[in-house]
């Protein structure tokens, strides 16, 4: 006998199943996708145990007459393509027919379906076993429970992490769908508590309750058409730039996908208002002709491969440029500033002088490697290089003007200060203190009960961003020195307005830390009145434009406004 044979059904099962189950939030998936597909419009998720002890999806879609709802169960069974043409035209999210009857050979289920309003039918199945039951009552839709996740596999089952852990990937998929449907509405209950409820909505609206209410603040709507594709959706500005991934949502007709490319074409539409490693928001959906994409490459179809990904990028690219041309147009042309008698030969000086060589002792090829040199220098310019700190005025003591070489830029003195010092407090906070100065008449300050032991839990940070204060009698404190760029007179405000976020946020998340160096910056920055001599204006802008974003403010307010030569031409009628 030869040592080749057919796998049972059970173990051909098992084997697709880790294709496409791996955990709880791949059953959580797979369902949500069916009730979508069905049509629904409610859609009511529970889980117990992160989803390792139960998972419950129950939707208001169109159901299934008792025969189709055993169907559904076995393998290669759906109702979704016909003929493999049908391949190449795939306007639902499911297609292979197999997710159920995986979820089947590896956890024991229990579905239950109306059509119509009818009596309905119910069915369970353990080990692929299928027994019918006595309808329970559901008015419409479906109802599919499932519960002991690999119980039929012990070493998958091994594999399972922490309730807490599970239900963290179960909220990840909830919350995609949440984004790309947000007609739908969504329940999520886990072990009996509310995690999420939204009712059908606008996508502004969904985005504010699936993450905060402020995000609407700080979102731009994407709307774009370029050929056969389509792209809407919102984008955020600079105040929802975040350290880490985890807020970048691309869909293709409503399907979440991922795509390194894609995303990276939405990063590069922000140019240099966002570093390396940090990640702006974006909540977007792509239309793309069918047949231009093939979503059966990946059996969790999470992946998808466009014909043209080039053209993709490039139309996605322009989508978030467009939404974002305001902010954009805000970045100034940065390139080197030259006096006006700046002989074109001149490259080479810096290199010669830095040699200590005579001039004219210096053969091409040094010449040549100077070049070099002065123009890799100018890939990071200082602002010294690009801003003529020469030409620069102070107008209506709040803003200043200086010279760029495409044109002009005009700073708001306060917001570019605000700026510089709040990037300055958030990094004393996490590390090496600011510099303190000794006030000569230190400052006595009373406090209600309440504010006092909080501004003592407070000293720590306080201390880090240069202030230097002791108790002094009861709910009493004395303030020996301030950060040194800041006057004696603005103490009382800062403290109450860090006592006000120390109410509001948790000194242990990011957010207390950025409250904390936001509030100190706000007050201690130069306000619109304050006169600034040249060497303050010449200082000020040096230091923006050192800071990780010297274009807006930590509230999100532009600090920089660039009017071009080519602007001022056009509105002098020269060209
Ligand atoms: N909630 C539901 N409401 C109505 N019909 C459903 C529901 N869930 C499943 N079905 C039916 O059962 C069939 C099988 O579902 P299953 O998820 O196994 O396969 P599929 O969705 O067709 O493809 P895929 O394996 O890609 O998900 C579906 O084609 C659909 O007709
Ligand atoms: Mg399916």
């Amino acid at each position: 006998m030869g040592k080749i044979h057919v796998l049972s059904d059970d173990l051909k099962n098992k084997i697709a199943a880790g294709e496409v189950v791996e955990r709880p939030a791949s059953v959580v998936k797979e369902l949500i996708e069916n009730s979508i597909d069905a049509g629904a419009k409610n859609i009511d998720i529970s889980v117990s145990g992160g989803g390792n002890a139960s998972i419950q999806v129950a939707d208001d879609g169109s159901g299934l007459e008792s025969d189709d709802l055993k169907l559904a169960f076995s393998r290669h069974t759906t109702s979704k393509i016909e003929s493999p043409e049908d391949l190449h035209r795939i306007s639902t999210l499911g297609f292979r027919g197999e997710a159920l009857a995986s979820i089947a050979s590896v956890a024991k289920v229990r579905a239950i379906s109306t059509v119509d309003g009818g009596t309905g039918s119910e069915i369970a199945i353990s080990n692929g076993e299928i027994s019918e039951q006595v309808p329970g009552s559901i008015v419409e839709g479906t109802s599919i429970s499932v519960t002991d996740l690999f119980f039929s596999v012990p070493a998958r089952r091994k594999f399972l992490k922490s309730a807490k852990v599970e239900f963290r990937h179960v909220i990840q998929v909830v919350r995609r769908f949440a984004l790309s449907y947000p007609e739908i509405a969504f329940n999520l209950i886990a072990d009996d508590k509310k995690v999420l409820s939204v009712r059908s909505e606008t996508l502004e609206e969904r985005i504010g309750k699936v993450f905060d209410p402020t995000y609407r603040q700080n979102i731009l709507a994407v709307d774009y058409a370029k050929g056969q594709f389509k792209i809407t959706g919102f984008v955020g500005n600079l105040n929802l730039v975040r350290k880490r991934r985890g807020e970048q949502f691309l869909f293709l007709e409503g399907r979440y996908i991922v795509d390194r490319l894609l995303n990276s074409a939405v990063y590069s539409a922000y140019r240099s208002l966002v570093s390396r490693g940090e990640f702006p928001f974006f909540v977007l959906n792509l239309k793309a002709p069918l047949d231009q994409v093939d979503v059966n490459v990946h059996p969790m179809k999470i992946e998808v491969r466009f014909q043209d990904e080039w053209r993709v990028y490039h139309t996605l690219k322009s989508a978030v440029e467009a939404a974002l041309a305001e902010i954009l147009s805000t970045i100034p042309d940065l390139a080197k500033f030259e006096p006006p008698d700046a002989a074109s030969g001149q490259d080479a000086l810096p290199f010669q002088r830095q040699s200590g060589q005579p001039g004219g002792a210096v053969g091409v090829d040094t010449v040549e490697r100077a070049k070099q040199y002065v123009r890799t220098i100018r890939v990071q310019p200082q602002s010294s290089e690009f801003v003529n700190l020469e030409n620069i005025w102070q107008v209506h003591t709040k803003y200043i003007v200086s010279e760029i070489k495409s044109g002009l830029v005009v700073i708001d003195q306060h917001v570019a200060h605000e700026r510089i010092l709040f990037e300055q407090a958030l990094q004393a906070l996490e590390g090496s203190p600011m510099p303190s100065q000794t006030l000569l008449f230190p400052e006595v300050v009373e406090l209600p009960a309440d504010e006092f032991s909080a501004l003592i839990d407070l000293f720590p940070f306080l201390e880090k961003i240069g202030f230097r204060m002791k108790e002094f009698g009861k709910n009493t404190v004395l303030v020996e020195g301030v950060p040194s760029e800041m006057g004696w007179e603005k103490i009382r405000g800062i403290l109450k307005d860090i006592l006000d976020s120390y109410e509001t946020e948790k000194r242990e998340h990011a957010s207390f830390q950025e409250a904390v160096a936001a509030s100190f910056a706000c007050h201690a920055a130069v306000k619109a009145g304050d006169v600034l001599v040249k060497e303050e204006m010449q200082s000020l802008v040096d230091r923006l434009f050192a800071t990780k974003h010297p274009y807006y403010c930590p509230h999100g307010r532009p600090i920089i406004v660039n009017l071009s030569l080519d602007e001022l031409d056009r509105r002098f009628e020269r060209n």
